[in-house]
């Protein structure tokens, strides 16, 4: 997928028409700095997996609940979000995730 960051919108030509508010790239890098450590944050990640991968929790959580529990972690060792998610980083976050679904 081919993003540009064009202030203030992100324009990605994918032909896709999700409409997404973050920065998918800004996400990824999110993850593989602070989730990779348990999660397999790779697209592609395998579905039994415990924790899930990122690709297996786009496809069986919407993306208000991959917000939510983001926001509100369920477990308790999840990096602070506010440690990383400064400015829009929970959306870039969120976007990764979502975007991950095939
Ligand atoms: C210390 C290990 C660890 C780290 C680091 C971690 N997670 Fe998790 N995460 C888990 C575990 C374990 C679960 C499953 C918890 C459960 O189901 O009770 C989980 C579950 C989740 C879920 C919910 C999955 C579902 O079933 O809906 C999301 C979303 C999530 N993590 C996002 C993140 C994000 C985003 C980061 C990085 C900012 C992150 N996690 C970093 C261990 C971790």
């Amino acid at each position: 997928m081919l993003c540009a960051r064009l202030a203030p919108a992100l324009i990605c030509l994918s032909g896709m028409a999700a409409a997404q508010d973050g920065n998918v790239t800004m996400g990824r890098q999110i993850a593989e700095e602070y989730c990779a450590s348990c999660h397999m944050v790779e697209p592609d990640g395998p579905f039994k997996q415990e924790p899930p991968s990122f690709a297996a929790i786009a496809v069986y959580r919407s993306t208000d609940q991959i917000r939510a529990r983001i926001v509100q972690p369920i477990h308790a060792d999840m990096p602070r979000y506010s440690d990383y998610m400064i400015g829009g980083n929970i959306d870039d976050m969120v976007a990764y995730i979502a975007s991950l679904e095939k």
